[in-house]
């Protein structure tokens, strides 16, 4: 038991048995990306309050101060370090995770990039690449990855976050934000072709892709928008744990928004 005092064990046992939560054997259980603030920690709260094992990932937990709050709440809740870009990392976590089984994977993490390097007058390729290693290349390695332990679940989905900025659709509203848009049009792709190539692999698997709204968190400001329309991080994780529920391998297709809206291409 982590720091929970007997009086809060007890309250936890009475709910656990009033709401029939699941067991620690037979819950089910999350891995998340980009675990430390934002979307990636309200996704890693959220589960874990619904009793769900939830396996929370960072750069540098050491200095993830939320994040050590809820390991230090949460018993069904673990901390470990990832870098999507690193395979080393990568490959590290997935054996340490081998024979457990992952219900759900979350390709949460993501970077904007340097918003000044992505425009008609200044094209910083670099920038643009190391945008592309960790929203494209990083979850297409994580889905190879946690492939074993995704199809050993009972739920069997991968899902990725992806944005309104990479629809082609939206595009023809605002451009900028190149290898932004550029990294999340190519992991709708991505995702779409390991979809159609693993699917087989196990009943129900979905390969899929998601998207949280426009939500308050570093990214959505560093980005520049502010305006109406904004949502906070809970109310995304509201919308995005039914949409996570509803995902089936009957249904997956385009990306869908935390309020259950279809996103264009
Ligand atoms: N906020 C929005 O309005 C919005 C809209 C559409 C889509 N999204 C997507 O939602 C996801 C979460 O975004 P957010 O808004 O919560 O952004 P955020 O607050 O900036 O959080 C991004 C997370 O990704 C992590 N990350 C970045 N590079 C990483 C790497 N190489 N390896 C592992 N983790 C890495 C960050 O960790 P560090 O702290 O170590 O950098 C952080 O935990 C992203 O994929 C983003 O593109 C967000």
């Amino acid at each position: 038991m982590k720091s929970a005092s007997f009086s809060r064990t007890i309250t936890l046992l009475v709910g656990a048995l009033l709401l029939s939560a699941p067991t620690a054997a037979d819950a089910a259980s999350i891995l998340i990306t980009g675990s430390n603030r934002g979307i990636g920690l309200g996704l890693a709260q959220r589960y874990a309050e619904m009793g769900w094992t939830v396996y929370a990932t960072a750069r540098n937990p050491a200095g993830a101060d939320k994040l050590k709050a809820l390991d230090a709440q949460f018993d069904n809740l673990t901390v470990d370090e990832l870098d999507v870009t690193d395979d080393v990392e990568i490959a590290t976590l997935a054996k340490k995770l081998e024979g457990k089984s992952i219900d759900v994977l979350i390709n949460n993490a993501g970077m904007l990039g340097d918003i000044t390097k992505q425009n008609a007058e200044n094209i910083d390729y670099d920038v643009i690449k190391r945008i592309m290693e960790v929203n494209v290349y990083g979850p297409m390695k994580m889905t190879k990855a946690f492939l074993p332990h995704v199809k050993a679940s009972e739920q069997k989905k991968i899902l990725t976050m992806t944005s309104g900025l990479g629809s082609m659709t939206f595009t023809q509203r605002l451009g900028r934000f190149y290898g932004y848009r550029m990294s999340k049009a190519a992991v709708n792709m991505a995702m779409r072709a390991m979809h159609a190539d693993l699917k087989g692999e196990a009943d129900g698997l979905v390969i899929g892709l998601i998207a949280p709204g426009q939500v308050q968190t570093e990214l959505l400001f560093a980005s520049g928008f502010r305006g109406p329309g904004s949502i906070t991080v809970e109310e995304s994780i509201d919308g995005l744990v039914g949409v996570i529920e509803n995902v089936t391998a009957e249904n997956v297709g385009p990306p869908v928004n935390y309020n259950g809206e279809e996103m264009p291409w």
